[in-house]
């Protein structure tokens, strides 16, 4: 998803600007750009390609000289990745130069009026549309034509602006998508996100829809949309600047999956207090977990895949129905919503639009929301009801490991508080299953100190056309993310199905030498799926099973065995997802893939 950094102080802002948009690369991005005010017009260099090609084209940045400038890395929605559709666009003059993170719905119909009045376009990017709108509308003062683009253009926006007629100040807008403001003694920032700034300052301002700040070297000034001031708090963010480097390990997904342990502790310490489950952020009272009759889980990627599980458990432990639906799809199918319902927004970014969007529309209906989200100030935060917050840290590697477990220990201490209160949960059952949580991060460490035989089994596999995934329950759930993994990074084909949907029509893709992976965790189940695996390897499927350490005889059954240690079932899902984490990343990297950007995919999808 595209990134902006904005810069206007007492320092040289190209190299700022070049520094905080590598921050941004795990966004993901095809082509980069920068305009800088260089004391007498502004000056544009952008280029296809990764940044490292920006840094060479502008030497650094020293090419661009000059004290306040917009950088922008691009990933294409309107228009092929070119040199002519990269940020940031110009209007004709070259006066006004614009970076924009998002979509303009409306572009078409507002290129069409602008052709008709004359002017010229150089690019397919609906962000051009908002150069020339701006350039329409100023008659010399800024603020003003920035709102009355606001009230004409429809979509999605985080806009840096910036007018030659007044180098002493930055614009930027939002509607939609994710912008910061940032400020220090040597001057002033934006930025789509934190990690950008994070070197200069802690002092951070997140911009709500429909907010303007005018941002100079020594000044914030804040705006609402019909050009008043508004005041703003800011948040003074403790996110340590070393937890977003890569600390040694070869790419941040394995960084990030060797941070599991800590941060599932981390999440486990912030929510037990005295044998309860406390977490301090949720403003939720008894009465309203004691309302609660129905749940819809509603995410995208991994965290509807959390979410999946999030289903199995939350049934389980506190009685209570869930229905889990793709966010992209939810917000068009018209749920049936009743009193008592609660809708649970999972997502890593906080920012993804589809989630963002099918929470507004919950909000529009009155319908409660609570949001599990990583990013603090992030948009489903600040939008929803309730917060819990899963506390991975920032996240860098574009697929998810450590937050989705996260997701999975906040959906776990959810359950458990909800089966307590509504009476489900016995106290007795209720301590033992904290127990069962507390050694949960103990053992992922044991999975992940283990690692020589998922790699040797990875390695056997990396040519593989196409691998399965089965399993049953929570099982499935697990499958769903694992196939997700490997196939998002290692680009091989691959697919999760419920073991007992297989014979439906899928198992006639299994010829000699398919591998399965079947993930075979839940005692209830165990003898099912293990006919389901017979029936694979009768069709001459290559077996890799994942299931608990005292089921020995499963070696019987598979051609290869990973255990697990024993927890309640419930929480399998924690414990089978490390080594299918692992097989992903190590197949991706014996395949030589770029493990951290995988092509086409961006860390946080802040377009529908
Ligand atoms: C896959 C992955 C994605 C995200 C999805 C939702 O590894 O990371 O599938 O889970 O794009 O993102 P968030 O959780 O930020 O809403």
């Amino acid at each position: 998803m595209c990134g902006i950094v904005g810069y206007i102080g007492t320092k040289q802002a190209a190299p700022i600007i070049l520094e905080g948009l590598a921050k941004l690369e795990y966004r993901g991005y095809d082509s980069a750009g920068m305009a800088v005010y260089d004391g007498q017009k502004i000056r544009i260099k952008k280029s296809v390609g990764r940044l490292k090609v920006l840094e060479e084209l502008t030497h650094g940045g020293d090419l661009l000289p000059g004290y306040l400038g917009v950088g922008h890395t691009r990933w294409a929605t309107h228009g092929a990745p070119t040199d002519a559709n990269s940020h940031p666009h110009y209007n004709e003059k070259e006066t006004i130069a614009v970076v924009h993170n998002g979509i303009i719905e409306n572009y078409i119909s507002l290129r069409t009026k602008l052709e008709g009045k004359g002017y010229t376009f150089v690019s397919a990017t609906d962000t051009e549309v908002l150069a020339h709108l701006l350039d329409y509308y100023y008659k010399g003062n800024p603020l003003e034509a920035i709102t009355k683009v606001m009230h004409r253009v429809e979509g999605s926006y985080a806009l840096g602006v910036i007018f030659a007629e007044y180098p002493d100040r930055i614009y930027a807008v939002r509607k939609a998508s994710p912008l910061i403001v940032g400020q220090s003694p040597e001057g002033c920032f934006i930025a789509s996100d934190v990690p950008a700034i994070l070197k200069y300052t802690r002092t951070v301002y997140f911009m709500e829809n429909l907010e303007v700040a005018c941002l100079k070297d020594d000044s914030l000034t804040f705006y609402s949309a019909d050009e008043e001031e508004i005041k703003k708090e800011s948040i003074t963010v403790d996110w340590d600047a070393e937890a977003a480097e890569k600390g040694g390990y070869e790419h941040f997904m394995l960084k990030e999956m060797y941070e599991q342990p800590k941060v599932l502790e981390d999440t486990l310490k912030k929510c037990i207090r005295n044998r309860d489950i406390c977490i301090e952020e949720l403003a939720m009272t008894e009465e309203d977990f004691a309302s609660i009759k129905k749940i819809h889980i509603v995410a995208c990627g991994s965290s509807y895949h959390a979410g999946v599980t999030g289903k199995y458990v939350i049934e389980n432990l506190a009685r209570v129905p869930v229905e889990v639906d793709l966010a992209s799809e939810f917000r068009y199918r018209n749920p049936i919503l009743e009193e008592g319902a609660l809708v649970i927004v999972i997502s890593q970014s906080g920012e993804t639009a589809d989630s963002l969007a099918a929470m507004a529309d919950m909000r529009d209906k009155n319908v409660k929301v609570l949001a599990l989200v990583n990013v603090a100030g992030s948009g489903i935060a600040r939008g929803a009801d309730y917060v819990i917050y899963t506390w991975a840290g920032p996240e860098i590697a574009v697929a998810t490991t450590k937050a989705y477990s996260t997701q999975l220990m906040a959906l776990y201490l959810f359950a458990m508080k909800l089966g307590k209160i509504k009476g489900a949960l016995k106290q007795q059952e209720f301590e033992e299953m904290l127990q069962d949580l507390l050694r949960l991060p103990g053992q992922v460490e044991r999975l992940l100190a283990n690692t020589g035989r998922i790699q040797r089994f990875a390695n056997r596999y990396v040519a593989a056309r196409s691998i399965f995934f089965i399993g049953r329950g929570i099982d499935y759930a697990i499958s769903l993310e694992g196939s997700l993994k490997l196939k998002e990074i290692s680009y091989i084909h691959s697919e999760a199905y419920a073991a007992g949907e297989l014979k439906h029509g899928t198992i006639s893709l299994i010829e000699e030498g398919t591998l399965v992976v079947c993930v075979c965790t839940q005692p209830a189940l165990y003898q099912k799926t293990i006919s389901n695996m017979v029936e694979v390897k009768a069709r001459g499927a290559i077996v890799l099973a994942v299931t608990n350490e005292e089921n020995r005889e499963m070696e019987k059954e598979a051609d290869y065995v990973i255990y697990i240690p024993k927890n309640n079932p419930n929480f399998a899902n924690s414990l089978a997802i490390i080594p299918l984490q692992l097989f992903g990343y190590y197949v991706a990297v014996e395949k030589g893939c770029d493990v951290d950007k995988p092509r086409n995919l961006a860390k946080s999808v802040t377009v529908e």
